[in-house]
């Protein structure tokens, strides 16, 4: 069984579809084993604790710079023996140190079709602001391995959604989320604990044959 440790930084809907797909049974192979927060007030850290899974704050403001949190973070994953990493509405920056310590073994959901509306200065509703400033009719959600590259890494899985006219920001995150990210997310995070997932030239494939 796979020891699955998710990162958070606010609501936690995304760690609750990720709960939800486990109490289902559909996540082969891998448990929920830690709640990791950024912030000790992040909603998400009810929704852990409401189910029974550990929880710990490691709080940015605890430390001096991108280094030392990263550092911190990366020792509490390790000694947690977290096979899997997900930034499941995770919105706070780390360095290549974590990158190394888990490679193609840290996932990411991120609320746009990557390579479109994404990378620095993209996260949460600012993605859906400029979706609809740009005015593009599809957008969606991705799920990739975290690299060194802000939103950058072998993309795993992408599920599209259409732009209406009448949307608001809020209204198009609503959509994203219920549609694609809460949908995408889990079947990722199964797919890797199946083993079904490997990355050859900074590309994804996922294995249907099993
Ligand atoms: C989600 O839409 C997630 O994709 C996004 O923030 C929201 C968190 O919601 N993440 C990013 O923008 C990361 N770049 P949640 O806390 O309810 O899961």
């Amino acid at each position: 069984m796979k020891k699955i440790a998710v990162l958070v930084s606010g609501g936690g809907t995304n760690l609750q579809a990720l709960i939800d797909a486990q109490e289902r049974g559909e996540i082969h192979g891998g448990k929920i084993t830690l709640v990791v927060a950024s912030k000790p007030d992040a909603y998400a850290l009810e929704r852990a604790k409401a189910h029974g899974i550990p929880t710990q704050v490691v709080a940015r403001r605890d430390y001096a710079d991108v280094a030392a949190y990263t550092k911190a973070m990366t020792a509490v994953l390790q000694n947690a023996g977290a096979d899997l990493v997900v930034y499941a509405g995770f919105m706070t920056i780390l360095d290549e140190q974590i990158v190394k310590a888990f490679p193609y073994r840290m996932m990411n959901v991120h609320p746009s079709l990557i390579p479109a509306f994404c990378g620095k200065g993209f996260y949460g509703l600012r993605v859906h602001e400029e979706v609809l400033r740009r005015g593009v009719k599809l957008t969606g959600a991705t799920v990739h391995f975290v690299t060194e590259v802000c939103d950058g890494g072998p993309i795993i899985a992408q599920k599209s959604v259409a732009v209406e006219n009448n949307d608001t920001p809020e209204l198009l995150q609503k959509r994203v989320m219920e549609q694609a990210e809460w949908v995408i997310l889990p079947q990722a995070v199964s797919l890797f604990c199946e083993g079904r997932i490997t990355v050859k030239n900074e590309r994804a494939y996922i294995d249907d044959n099993k």
